[in-house]
């Protein structure tokens, strides 16, 4: 086929079974905003929040009496710019095909009885906790790091083995009183209170830990210790909530999932274009999300990459040959994966910190610049941020071999 990746999407069908009425849409807090579009909290009431809930795979979803659904609806800022509408309609057409995958921002529905004013609501899943850049900002401080500082060793059982992390210290009375089942309780050697690691002096045990990821339900406030040290008290214990502590496990978890749904988006052919920490967004259970298809363009049908024409582009994310030709493929979210494994491992600063981009980054870039180890990560981490950015697309490994390297990270040899 000759077309372009837009003029695909413009043909792909827009079935009706996803209209939702305006009736069933009851529009709440904006949950985000950018340069057109906006993202809107909203409840869905009726059959379309039925048959949602009937959908679901999970099984924790409770349908109740009069069913409804809280979901996030896109819309644009604008109803003169008709270019931002065709987008979003695009937006809704690759959604509509894609289908569903539990790593992605999945359709709800839509409602297009506006469109001819210039309005059109996409319906998708709501993701509690926001994008997982917003929330490595909001909590990096009950970070807890898995990796030795020495020798980079990875241990993800770190936290209940002799090593004390993630731990509740029981010495406070009003701790005693909200953690009632001590069932999830272990007994160590020895606390630390600096973050790290725990020297094991085979004495008599000291205290008694509380490991929260074995009580992930608890919603009573406990007592901990941050990644500084610092005590403070978790309102809401499990991960992930807006208080508790998550890991270097958490990292690879949602890394992880992130490969899984950008393998799907790949075996249908979807080319993301914007994959990026700020994209991924954190739902119930800690599901991973990837959102935000505003720039993806659909290339099914064909092997040819598009070329694109000047545009905001989010520089820092992007590999060499899409800068240099604006050619954006699966290996170039490969190389935006990359970027967004050394976000979560630095938990959410800026790429490439204190460099200035100029005419000259794409030069840097051919001639090997590359980004250090962001603080959180180690070795084999880093090892798989540097294929990602091969500079040869096709050295880079693929999503799902990706998504293996990370899961073996997680089930370590015993
Ligand atoms: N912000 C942007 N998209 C969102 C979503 N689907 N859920 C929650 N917050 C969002």
């Amino acid at each position: 086929s000759d077309c372009t990746a837009d003029e695909q999407a413009e043909l792909l069908p827009y079935d009706c079974k996803w209209e939702v009425s305006r009736r069933d849409i009851h529009l709440g807090r904006q949950l985000g905003s950018g340069a057109f579009g906006r993202v809107v909290k909203a409840v869905v009431t009726g059959a379309a929040a039925e048959k949602h809930k009937s959908e679901d795979e999970d099984g924790l979803t409770t349908a109740s009496p009069s069913s409804s659904l809280v979901v996030a609806v896109k819309m644009c800022k604008s109803q003169q710019d008709a270019s931002h509408v065709r987008a979003l309609t695009m937006e809704l057409k690759i959604m509509a095909y894609l289908g569903k995958h539990l790593n992605l921002v999945n359709l709800i529905g839509s409602n297009t009885s506006h469109i001819g004013r210039g309005e059109l609501w996409i319906l998708v899943e709501y993701c509690r906790y926001g994008s997982l850049l917003s929330y490595l900002h909001r909590h990096r401080k009950v970070f807890i790091n898995q990796i030795d500082p020495v020798d980079g060793t990875f241990d993800p059982r770190i936290c209940d083995q002799t090593f004390s992390f993630p731990v509740f210290l029981r010495s406070d009375s009003t701790v005693q009183h909200s953690l009632t089942d001590t069932s999830n309780f272990k007994t160590v050697q020895s606390c630390d209170t600096a973050g790290t690691y725990l020297e094991n002096d085979g004495g008599s045990p000291s205290r008694e830990v509380f490991h929260p990821a074995s009580n992930p339900r608890s919603s009573d406030p406990c007592l901990g210790i941050d990644s500084h040290g610092q005590q403070v008290v978790y309102d809401k214990s499990g991960i992930p909530g807006e208080s508790s502590p998550f890991t270097t496990s958490s990292l690879v978890c949602w890394a992880w999932q992130a490969a899984q749904g950008m393998d799907y988006l790949a075996s249908r052919r979807v080319v993301h274009r914007d994959l990026a920490a700020r994209n991924l967004l954190l739902a119930d259970n800690n599901v991973v999300k990837i959102g935000d298809f505003g720039m993806s363009r659909d290339i099914y049908k064909t092997e040819a990459y598009v070329k694109q024409s000047d545009d905001l582009v989010p520089i820092k994310w992007m590999s060499v040959e899409a800068i240099r030709d604006r050619f954006f493929t699966v290996q170039s979210d490969v190389w935006a994966f990359g970027v967004t494994l050394w976000e979560l491992f630095s938990l959410g600063s800026v790429p490439y910190p204190g460099m200035q981009i100029g005419p000259d980054f794409l030069k840097d870039l051919e001639a090997g610049l590359r980004m250090e180890k962001p603080k959180y990560g180690n070795d084999d981490l880093y090892d798989l941020m540097l294929q990602c950015w091969q500079e040869d697309p096709t050295r880079r490994p693929s999503f799902s071999a990706l998504s293996e390297a990370l899961e073996a990270l997680l089930e370590p040899e015993v």
